[in-house]
């Protein structure tokens, strides 16, 4: 590897690549203008995560969890994909394999263009109901304060994975079997402190890929990954693409 040019290094690994998977995180929304939860500005400075994003917290005051999601949701009907998403998108029709792994519920990667995508903590744009467990498209829709099913008149919650909960079905399966599929493995804006995501950029390691991360501050994976590119998702994911031979 170039030690003196590690962008030129990392563009190199991707152009040799032929099957590359991503995960991301908060960080690469961030140029969107979607608050990441943690840092200085993050959502969960001065807010609590077990009232906001757990199971007891809705249960115990439903419409405040609301209130901070239909918040989250109005933020997000104002937001378009920026240059890393678009980025991902074009690498993936330009490569025999590209999967993202994502942790954002925003769906900025699909809105982007990128198909093959799993969602690992769900999706702020569906709702669930807590009586029937039927699921509801709400994309881009405003809510009341406190929805209520259409079916079975029951509460309803966001699709999200919460604190405690466990993942969709399958979406940790094959997050784990990219890893050991792809030659390449990309971790774009993410703290990598939230399990078992956090664990992806170790598994892809330990079956002797290569990783390459990018987020503007260290994380607990940087000194394990193979270059830990420093900057932002939006500025070195399409430097990336340009200096490799894909563009
Ligand atoms: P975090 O907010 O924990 O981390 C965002 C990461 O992106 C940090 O490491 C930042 O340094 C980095 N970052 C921010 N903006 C960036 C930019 N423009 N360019 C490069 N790096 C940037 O978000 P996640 O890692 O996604 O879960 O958090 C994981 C999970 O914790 C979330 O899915 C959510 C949260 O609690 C649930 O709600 C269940």
């Amino acid at each position: 590897m170039d030690q003196t040019n590690p962008i030129k290094a990392a563009a190199d690994w991707l152009a040799q690549a032929e099957s590359i998977a991503v995960l991301t995180g908060a960080g690469i929304s961030q140029e969107s203008g979607v608050p990441t939860f943690r840092g200085t500005d993050g959502l969960w400075k001065g807010l609590s995560f077990s009232d906001l994003a757990s199971p007891e917290g809705f249960a115990e005051k439903p419409r405040r969890v609301w209130e901070w999601y239909n918040w989250r949701r109005e933020v997000l009907r104002g937001v378009e994909p920026n240059p890393g998403h678009e980025a991902l998108a074009k690498l993936e029709r330009s490569k025999g394999f590209c999967g993202i792994i994502t942790q954002n519920v925003d769906r900025l990667h699909q809105t982007a263009g990128s198909q093959n995508v799993i969602e690992l903590h769900g999706s702020i744009w569906e709702t669930l109901c807590t009586g029937c467990e039927r699921r509801f498209d709400k994309t881009g829709e405003a809510l009341p304060e406190e929805p209520t099913c259409e079916v079975c008149g029951e509460r309803l919650r966001p699709a999200v994975v919460w604190f405690g909960e466990t993942l969709p079905t399958g979406a940790m399966e094959t997050a784990l079997a990219w890893t050991q599929q792809c030659d390449l493995f990309i971790v774009a804006g993410t703290s990598n402190v939230v399990y078992p995501a956090g664990s992806l950029a170790f598994a892809a390691k330990q079956a002797g890929k290569t990783v390459i991360e990018i987020n503007w501050d260290e994380t607990p994976a940087t000194d394990s990954v193979d270059i830990s590119l420093r900057g932002k998702t939006g500025e070195i994911l399409p430097q990336l693409l340009g200096t490799s031979a894909l563009s």
